[in-house]
């Protein structure tokens, strides 16, 4: 196999390439289902009003389709938290590949639900395609990361789980796109917009032929190592893979001396607890620092901000989130996770404080009181399309807070989890994590709207004060795993820890090798 680039083990060769595209492919599909009905909502509700009047004969109560159209966006995460959660056993039982094949009959039966609802006069067919689409995505945001972790070499491991965000966020821009009027969010091209989802499904599954299973699978859960050596041979493009095979033989007898590690031993163990904690929190980091409803309601409070165009601003967004996610891209293996999720939360931190200075501005609190006018109403002045400097700070502030995100807050807690754990907990570890992610998006999709009306512009503090709190708990409990073996990382939670040093430097002694690493490692 031919290979493009061999440097210090960084060997990418088309094989691997051809493997990791087919696996993010899931991760699009992922990122198109969080953003298709931003565009089109008005349309889709209106679908929903007409059914009701149709059936009943009456029109549908504004408070009615409200409660109807929340469900519609969040049975979606509802999906994420089952599908999450099934992942640690389908893929120890079926394996990587197959999973993702399997996973696929999800996407084909949520597209084409959500296709014919229209031609089936039935909203209802919307809501159960969101369900099973959410599932499909839920196990996609386990098994992506956790094959591309897998196939690929240790040094560009983090470079390679960067492309599930990746595809994520481009993901967000094509429905964003698609979703415009003159594309195939009008009135009658909408139920196809939900249904295109199916197409990536099918093009995955005819490349997944032509992919081989994940080789620590072959050879730590199914001992077979002259399989897993083929795998290897293709995927690095040489035979001298020597040195991956006697690290996952490592961590198969570690593995073969300790019983299968189930969702509550995660807790009860003592070398899990740490990473588990750490996993969890950085899940937290991600959906708690407020990133969806700022891609929820971009488009609000750019109209906010006087953009007459605003839909196009969202766009813009879409691309911000693309272009970032692009650069941490590269300087992941440079700069290292911890780093880049640091840089990425101070920097949040300060678009957050932005946003709700200059918003507060345009809008202030008191100017509200009694009048019944709030955020998403748009003052006379900024209506005009007068774009007012302030005006400007809000757009930047809400673009520097989405390439903050990008940096680090995206992608890192997405692949972190499977650098964290060793083969036997990191299934379970996945599925908890993954879990964890859906369901605080879930509550943060519901409740937000709430808080907006509550406490306007002000609702950013609250995200504000919990990303300091994320950014203190990276500094002192996430290690540095950036070129380091899965073996070395696991072992580094089961020895003893001390993370404070006369140096301020944070050290962990690690038990099998007796080495030490560093927590602190930053760049270089
Ligand atoms: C991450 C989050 C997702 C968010 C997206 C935005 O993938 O998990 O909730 O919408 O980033 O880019």
């Amino acid at each position: 196999m031919e290979k493009i680039k061999d440097s210090k083990g960084k060997q990418v060769t088309w094989c691997l390439m051809f493997c990791v595209s087919t696996a993010v492919i899931s991760s699009l599909q992922f990122g198109y289902n969080i953003g298709v009905l931003n565009a089109p909502d008005e349309k889709v509700q209106n679908f929903i009003r007409n059914v009701t009047q149709e059936r009943s004969g009456e029109p549908m109560h504004k408070s009615t389709l409200t409660k109807v159209w929340s469900l519609t966006l969040s049975i979606f995460n509802v999906g994420g938290m089952i599908g999450s959660l099934s992942v640690g056993t389908l893929v120890d039982k079926l394996g990587r590949r197959k999973c993702m094949l399997l996973s696929n009959i999800l996407a084909l039966i949520g597209g084409g639900l959500m296709g014919l609802s229209s031609m089936c006069t039935s909203y209802e067919l919307i809501i159960v395609g969101r369900l099973v689409i959410g599932a499909f995505c839920g196990l996609c945001t386990g098994l992506t990361p956790m094959y591309v972790g897998e196939i690929a070499p240790t040094a560009l491991r983090g470079a390679f789980g960067t492309l599930h965000q990746l595809g994520g966020v481009i993901g967000i821009l094509i429905a964003q796109i698609l979703g415009l009027e003159l594309l195939l969010g009008s009135q009658s091209m909408w139920p196809l917009l939900l249904a295109l989802t199916a197409v990536p499904a099918v093009l995955q599954c005819v490349m997944l032929i032509f992919c081989p299973e994940s080789p620590r699978y072959l050879l730590i859960t199914l001992n077979q190592e002259e399989e897993a050596r083929q795998v290897l041979t293709r995927l690095r493009g040489h035979s001298d893979v020597e040195d991956d095979i006697r690290e996952m033989k490592e961590e198969a007898l570690k593995m073969s001396m300790e019983k299968k590690v189930s969702i509550p031993e995660l807790f009860r163990n003592s070398a899990y607890r740490q990473p588990i904690i750490i996993a969890i929190i950085l899940q937290l980091s991600q959906q708690l620092s407020g990133i969806n409803p700022v891609m929820y309601y971009s488009t609000k409070i750019f109209r906010y901000a006087g953009i007459t165009e605003a839909v196009y601003a969202t766009i813009g967004v879409g691309a911000v989130n693309t272009l970032f996610t692009v650069i941490s891209l590269f300087l992941m293996e440079r700069a290292g996770r911890r780093t880049l999720h640091m840089v990425g939360l101070a920097g949040m931190t300060v678009c957050a404080l932005l946003m709700t200075i200059s918003l507060e501005i345009l809008n202030p609190i008191g100017a509200k009181a009694g009048s019944g006018a709030n955020m998403t109403a748009i003052p006379e002045s900024v209506s005009a399309g007068a774009t007012s400097p302030i005006s400007v700070l809000a757009i930047l502030a809400v673009f520097g807070f989405v390439a903050s995100f990008e940096m680090g807050p995206g992608p890192i807690p997405w692949f972190i989890v499977a650098e964290l754990f060793s083969q036997g907990p990191r299934p379970a570890a996945i599925a908890v994590a993954g879990c964890c992610n859906w369901t605080t998006s879930f509550f943060v999709t519901l409740f937000f709207p709430e808080l907006l009306e509550l406490l306007h512009a002000y609702v950013f503090i609250i995200f504000l004060i919990l990303l300091i709190i994320f950014f203190v708990f990276t500094y002192f409990r996430v290690p540095e795993t950036k070129g380091r073996t899965f073996e070395d990382i696991a072992s580094g939670f089961s020895s003893a820890v001390n993370y404070t040093s006369p140096e301020g430097a944070v050290t962990m002694p690690v038990s099998s090798s007796s080495k030490k690493f560093q927590m602190t490692e930053m760049a270089g």
